[in-house]
């Protein structure tokens, strides 16, 4: 087991920062989500820590070890780091032990060692008696976990997920993800896990890094993701939230702030350091939203759009002070609100977001 160290890394591929100053310390036995929208460089931080591609600056360390500097890197082969890619290839012609034994053998471990090394491999991602099966009579989840075995035969010290799930049905998710957690557990193995998947990043990691542009936007435990994130780009990426300006009526103190909000007041969280300014953005979700009585504080406007979804209804909500602006949220029936009709809405709690409005 090892810890990692992403200190200050950059990748430029021709003229373009594909990744831009990372830095990262993944704890010894650590499992780390890394999130963002297509094209952010979470494949590209993967393979540098992997060793298929160099820093052109920063370094990297797997353990005590620098793998990777812009002046020389060891070898994906020497760094004993287990990959799983999304398309797990697996040998079709090889049964399933010989799958899993592969590396054993290219590195000449000797036949009764490799045997035993492959039943344990095996007995870890619970595949016990699926040795002489070949990949083409294994079920999607199945073959997964053969490729998760394969990667775990040569003992690595840190173990790299880029989606390894996306190719599986949704039952089959589930059933996998908490292998993942349960494997986790069992091994104490490091992990740096990409996924596209918000959710099943909550659910298994510790900390979650969230990427933009090939910047590392925020790094946080999911809880704090979501409850405090750090700018703009996270507080709408995650969980859908929802951005909206807001005037500070009353100066932070104690962690919370007074704004108003297309004309509502509300007291939302915020940093115990929060400046003092006039101007701010906050983040509200979802579960902040509901009905408001007409003599209540709250904000006027037109139901855009009201889509069962069974229990419940997504409700698009446009406020007349800005119509720009869309506020969403799930009603539980019996649903009030009926698309085109007008309405009134109450913001109950949000997050200042900080680093003033331009932020
Ligand atoms: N070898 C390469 N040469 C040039 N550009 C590259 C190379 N590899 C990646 N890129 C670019 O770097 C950026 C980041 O790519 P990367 O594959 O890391 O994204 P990603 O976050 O994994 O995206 P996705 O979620 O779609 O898998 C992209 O704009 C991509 O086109
Ligand atoms: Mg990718």
């Amino acid at each position: 087991m090892a810890g990692l160290t992403i200190n200050g890394v950059t990748k430029t591929f021709g003229d373009f920062d594909a990744v831009k100053d990372v830095s990262i310390d993944v704890r010894d036995g650590e499992f780390l989500a890394v999130l963002g929208p297509s094209g952010c460089g979470k494949t590209t931080l993967l393979r540098l820590v992997a060793g298929f591609e160099n820093v052109t600056s920063g370094d990297i360390r797997i353990g005590r070890e620098i793998v990777s500097t812009a002046q020389g890197c060891v070898p994906p082969e020497k760094r004993r780091v287990g990959i799983v890619f999304q398309n797990y290839a697996l040998w079709p012609h090889m049964t399933v032990a010989e799958n899993i034994g592969y590396s054993l053998k290219v590195a000449k471990v000797d036949a009764e060692t490799r045997k035993r090394r492959v039943e344990d491999a095996m007995a870890l991602v619970d595949l016990k008696g699926f040795g002489d099966r070949r990949p083409a009579n294994l079920s999607g989840g199945q073959r997964q976990r053969v490729a998760l075995a394969r990667c775990l035969v040569a003992a690595p010290s840190l173990v790299l997920f880029d989606e390894p799930l996306a190719n599986l049905d949704v039952h089959l998710r589930a059933a996998m993800e908490d292998e993942f957690a349960a494997f986790h557990k069992r091994t104490g193995t490091t992990i740096v896990y990409i996924t596209h998947d918000q959710a099943e990043a909550m659910a298994l990691a510790d900390r979650i890094a969230v990427m933009d542009n090939g910047r590392l936007a925020q790094l946080a435990a999911p809880r704090d993701l979501y409850r405090e994130p750090a700018n703009e780009m996270v507080a709408s990426f995650i969980s859908e939230g929802i951005v909206l300006p807001a005037k500070v009526l009353i100066p932070a103190e104690g962690g919370h702030v007074k704004v108003d909000v297309l004309g509502q007041e509300v007291v939302v969280r915020c940093r115990p350091d929060e400046m003092r300014r006039a101007e701010a953005k906050i983040c509200c979700r979802g579960p902040e939203i509901s009905a408001a009585a007409p003599d209540e504080p709250g904000i006027d406007g037109t139901v855009r759009r009201a889509v069962y979804k069974g229990g419940v209804a997504r409700i698009e909500f446009a406020p007349d002070a800005d119509p720009s602006v869309v506020l969403h949220f799930e009603q539980p029936d019996p649903n009030p609100f009926e698309a085109g009709a007008r309405a009134r809405v109450r913001i109950a709690s949000g997050w200042l977001i900080p680093g003033g409005a331009s932020a």
